[in-house]
């Protein structure tokens, strides 16, 4: 396995390698690895010759200073779980190297940022799509793959790609959960033990809605039934929980089994920030 820091380089690495047939799989990451993480990189190696993991905090994405300075840093233990994984290529740029200049490009999503992430996290997504753009320009691979945690994420990462031309497949995967349902993040790492345990209410706050839209309830019985259930728990903060649209967002008025549904939820244990989904029909 390989650690390049240089787009460019990184770049004529990945054209040379397609030249001579090889197909490249790309897994984008911020490094702290876990298993959701890993995951990604399985599906990689299942469906592509040659894998390249980056690894780079992107300050633009973040619209907090203190949570861009909190952001866990492991790089050589997540060096030591790629070499497992069956990564080729570590693409671990500096800062510099990404954002030689302030950049003056904006990439912004009017329909799907209006919403949920994009509104309580200003700027978040005209950093992931800015951050995406270049990393997609060093690592030009067939297919890249996104997780399902961030279902907003990948709808833009689809948009973007559509938009700009570019010659990747977008895979998204499904979430990778502990086993008492916790959707795994770089930010549980933060966590402490008695916040960990309260931090499941986000999951089982989505998996009881699904169970009551299912069962027939309607989105103003479960919405209401999401709330009590933190308004019970004062250590916890509910940011949003939504019911909408999986590909356009929009809120949903009745669950139909036609319509492709999501349930979503973001909010905060202590001053951690957690987000989650689950589909409504399936998963
Ligand atoms: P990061 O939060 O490190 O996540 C990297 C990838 O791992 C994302 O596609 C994310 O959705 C996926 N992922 C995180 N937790 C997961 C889980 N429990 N199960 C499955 N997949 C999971 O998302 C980012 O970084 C950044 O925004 C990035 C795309 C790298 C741009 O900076």
């Amino acid at each position: 396995m390989e650690i390049v820091t240089s787009p460019l380089e990184c770049r004529k690495k990945i054209l040379s390698l397609t030249l001579e047939g090889k197909n490249i799989g790309f897994v984008p990451t911020m490094g702290a690895l876990h298993q959701g993480h890993l995951e990604l990189v399985r599906q990689a190696r299942s469906f592509c010759d040659f894998v390249v993991v980056s690894i780079f905090v992107n300050r633009t994405q973040f619209n907090s200073k203190e949570d861009f300075e909190k952001y866990p840093k492991t790089f050589d233990n997540d060096v030591a779980k790629l070499r497992l994984s069956g990564c080729d290529i570590v693409f671990a740029p500096t800062d510099s190297d990404m954002y030689p200049g302030t950049p003056e490009v904006k990439i912004t999503f009017p329909r799907f940022q209006k919403s949920m992430e994009g509104h309580y996290r200003p700027g978040h997504f005209e950093g992931v799509a800015l951050i995406v753009s270049k990393l997609l320009h060093a690592v030009p691979a067939q297919k890249a793959f996104f997780g399902r945690k961030d279902w907003q994420q990948v709808l833009i990462i689809k948009q973007l790609v559509k938009d700009l031309h570019f010659d990747t497949e977008i895979i998204s995967v499904p979430t990778v959960r502990e086993p008492d349902g916790l959707a795994m993040s770089s930010r549980n790492q933060r966590l402490s033990e008695t916040e960990r345990s309260l931090a499941v209410i986000f999951s089982k706050s989505l998996y009881m809605a699904k169970e009551k839209l299912l069962g027939g309830d309607s989105i103003e019985e479960t919405v209401s039934s999401v709330r009590q259930a933190f308004d019970r728990m004062p250590e916890v903060r509910l940011e949003y929980f939504e019911i909408g649209n999986r590909e356009t967002l929009e809120p949903v008025q009745t669950v139909e089994s036609n319509t492709p549904v999501s349930l979503f939820i973001a909010g905060y244990v202590g001053d951690v920030r957690l987000i989650d989904n689950i589909f409504l029909q399936e998963e």
